[in-house]
């Protein structure tokens, strides 16, 4: 049975009729080609499928793509603007938050959501908000000062030019 459903990913509007059982991880891979979220477990316990919905981090291995009626996700494709990276991932490139980087999308939608309410965060909040990915290389302690690094980026670009201009980061 399909559903006609209204999703918005990455600003961009699809109007689809959608098979009531495909989770949002495959709708997003399989069918809008939109392959940097990555799946790994299946059963929401990794959180490399991680993307941001509605400003709220969820698996999207858990979620159904018919539930994202009417709502707003966010993927790792829609952080960079105008061919320029997002400053986490500009972070996790350079402080070493990456290694095999399968988890990595994950890691930057969580601390994207994080960010988004708390732009400076102590690294037991930034443990807390992503204690539900899992990184088998880089030991976790290169992640923490990944975002941390890009929360001192982006508070400083705040501070330059103002919240407007940045209501996209
Ligand atoms: S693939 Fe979704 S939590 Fe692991
Ligand atoms: S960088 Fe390899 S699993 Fe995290």
């Amino acid at each position: 049975m399909k559903r006609q459903t209204r999703l918005t990913i990455n600003e961009e509007v699809y109007m689809e009729d959608i098979p009531a059982y495909m989770t949002l991880v495959d709708y997003l891979r399989r069918h809008a080609g939109m392959t940097g979220t990555k799946e790994s477990c299946g059963t929401g316990d990794c959180g490399s499928c991680s993307v941001v919905m509605n400003g709220q981090v969820v698996k999207s291995c858990l979620v159904l793509a018919v539930e994202c009626d009417g709502k707003e996700v966010t993927t790792i494709e829609g952080l960079a603007q105008d061919g320029n990276l997002h400053p986490l991932q500009t972070s996790f490139a350079e402080k070493w938050g990456t290694q095999c980087g399968y988890c990595t999308p994950g890691f930057i939608m969580a601390a994207k959501a994080l960010l988004d309410r708390n732009p400076n965060p102590s690294d037991e909040e930034i443990k807390h908000a992503t204690a539900g990915n899992l990184c088998r290389c880089t030991g976790y302690v290169k992640i923490i000062e990944s975002i941390q690094d890009a929360a001192k980026t982006l508070r400083e670009e705040r501070d330059s030019y103002g919240n407007k201009s940045l209501a996209n980061r």
